[in-house]
Formats: structure tokens, sequence, C-alpha cells
């Protein structure tokens, strides 16, 4: 049906069930259609020639903003908590209150760093942040058939508009939810705005954020994209839901957590840097 869907990289425990709720959703068209993307992982790369790229904290970790003192407490704590992120032998209860934890220790210290808001651009600008191969398509085609995207993303909001302006696709069927910097009168960071959104908490966020879902409510179909299983939960706000397709890119860890992916999410890309499959199924359902 997909010619994609048999490319190497794609795993699917059930691809009767895939075909099935391909052929709803589109059948329905795309003014029933709503997206709901994570960012880090998911539409970012996660290697580029064999190298590691960056997420939105990473991006502005590694710039100028930061000192470089403070550059080594930051990559302690990378070194610390992100094995414990992807970690399939702990439960999601007993990541949780480490995950609040690593976020609120790097968030203090960005906050202790002093940094500027007109720090963001150059530091995006600086970095190795790379979109997935294919997204022009992905951002374009959407707007273009008017489909709303979510972006939910445990990131910082504001480098991750950055981010997607300096790719030219902040369009304006794009909205975003994610931790937001909160600047004082002279552009310095004080706080970050709002509940924290982390890893393991994006069911709260969304049940945060029901005016959005229910201004969408005329549209019960939702593709999901994400790399973590956190992301399984973005779609908890949608009212009123008929068909989702979920869509997960395995990056990291992938022997171990294959089974896990396989049976959470409908479609899983192992070690795949492009949007080739999202875009043919894009292109498919609109
Ligand atoms: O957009 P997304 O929800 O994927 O953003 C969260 C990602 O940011 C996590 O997967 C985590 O590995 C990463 N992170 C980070 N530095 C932090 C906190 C989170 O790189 N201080
Ligand atoms: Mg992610």
């Amino acid at each position: 049906m997909i010619p994609e869907l048999s490319n190497p990289s794609v795993c699917m425990k059930d691809p009767q069930r895939v075909q099935k709720v391909l052929q709803s959703i589109a059948e329905a068209g795309a003014n029933k259609l709503q997206v709901i993307s994570d960012f880090d992982m998911t539409l970012t790369r996660f290697s580029y020639n064999g190298k590691r790229c960056p997420t939105c904290h990473n991006i502005l970790d590694n710039s100028r903003a930061i000192s470089s003192e403070c550059k080594q407490k930051l990559a302690d704590l990378l070194k610390t908590y992100y094995p414990i992120e992807i970690d399939t032998s702990l439960s999601v209860e007993e990541k949780l209150p480490l995950m609040v934890e690593w976020w609120t220790k790097a968030h203090d210290l960005l906050v202790e760093q002093k940094v500027r808001k007109d720090q963001l651009a150059e530091a995006v600008h600086e970095s190795e942040a790379r979109l997935r191969d294919g997204y022009e398509f992905f951002f374009n085609h959407l707007h273009k058939h008017d489909v709303p995207l979510l972006i939910f993303s445990a990131g910082i909001g504001d480098i991750l508009e950055e981010v997607i302006r300096h790719f030219n696709v902040f369009l304006s069927n794009v909205k975003i939810f994610s931790n937001y910097m909160d600047f004082d009168e002279s552009g310095t960071l004080r706080a970050f705005k709002g509940e924290l959104i982390h890893v393991y908490n994006k069911r709260e966020g969304a049940l945060l954020n029901t005016g959005h879902f229910q201004e969408l409510r005329t549209r019960p179909n939702v593709l999901l994209l994400g790399d973590s299983i956190g992301d399984l939960n973005m779609a908890d706000g949608v009212q009123d839901m008929q068909n989702i397709l979920k869509i997960g890119f395995l990056n990291d860890k992938v022997e171990e957590r294959k089974q896990t992916y396989l049976d959470s999410y409908d479609i899983v890309l192992v070690k795949d840097e492009t949007m080739d499959v999202p875009n043919a199924i894009v292109l498919y359902l609109t």
C-alpha cells in the first residue's frame, strides 16, 4: 500500500492493524487529522556522520552562553541521567523522580549562568542541530493541507522555536508545548515558566492544555511520532479520538528496547535518520 513500509528500517508487530488504521484515517481525509510529534531525536536527527546530534538542552549546554565549569556539570548530569532515561530494567514510576531531578538540576544551572535571550539564536546557529532528512516535505505538506502539527517537547521551547525558525519551517499550523524560559526585563533568564515537562509526564502536560485539544475536537484521527516511551502519552488530551497511528524512532540501545517499542508503537523505525516513512504516510493520509 505504501512502498516505504517495506524499507529495511521498518518493523511492525501487527502490519494488518497498521493497514486498517491507515485506511480509516485516509478515508476520513485531511480535515479530520491532527499530527502530534515529539521534537528531540524525533524531528531532529540522533546522529550525523557518526556523531551524536544535540537536543535542545545540549544546544544551549554546549554554547558560548555557558562557562566551561558549568558545561562540565551539565555533561556530568547527562552522563548520570540519560542512561536512566533509556534503561529498560527500570519502570516509569522508578524513573520519574530521577527525571524531575535531572531537569531541575539542569534548569537551575542554566538560571545560575544568567543566560541572555539574545544568546539563544547564536547558540542554535553555531550548533550541530539538524532536522531529519526530508523535514521540508513533512512540515510543508502538513501546512499545505492545513493539518495542525503539535510539537510536544520536554526540551526548551525557546531553543526549539529557534531551530525550526532557522530551518524555515515555523509555519502557521505549528503549535508548541514545551518548557519556556522566563526572562527578566533586561533579557536575563530568571526561571522556567509553568509546570515542568519532562520525558515521562507528557500525559499531565497534555491534560493541562485541554483548550488546544478542544479547538481540535473535529479532528479525531491522530498521527503520533516519538522516540521515547513517554511520548506515547502525548495524545492523552485528544478529545473523541477515533484512530491513532503511532510511529516510534528507535535510535539507541536497539536490541534491549526493540520488543518494548514493537509492543507500544505501531511502526518502529530502527536507526532511521530520515523522515521517509512519516512523509510517505502523511502523503497517503492527505
Ligand atoms: O523533545 P523531547 O521531549 O524529546 O526532549 C527531551 C529530551 O531532552 C530527552 O530525551 C532528554 O534526553 C534530553 N535532555 C537533555 N538534557 C537535559 C534534559 C533532557 O538533553 N538536561
Ligand atoms: Mg525525544
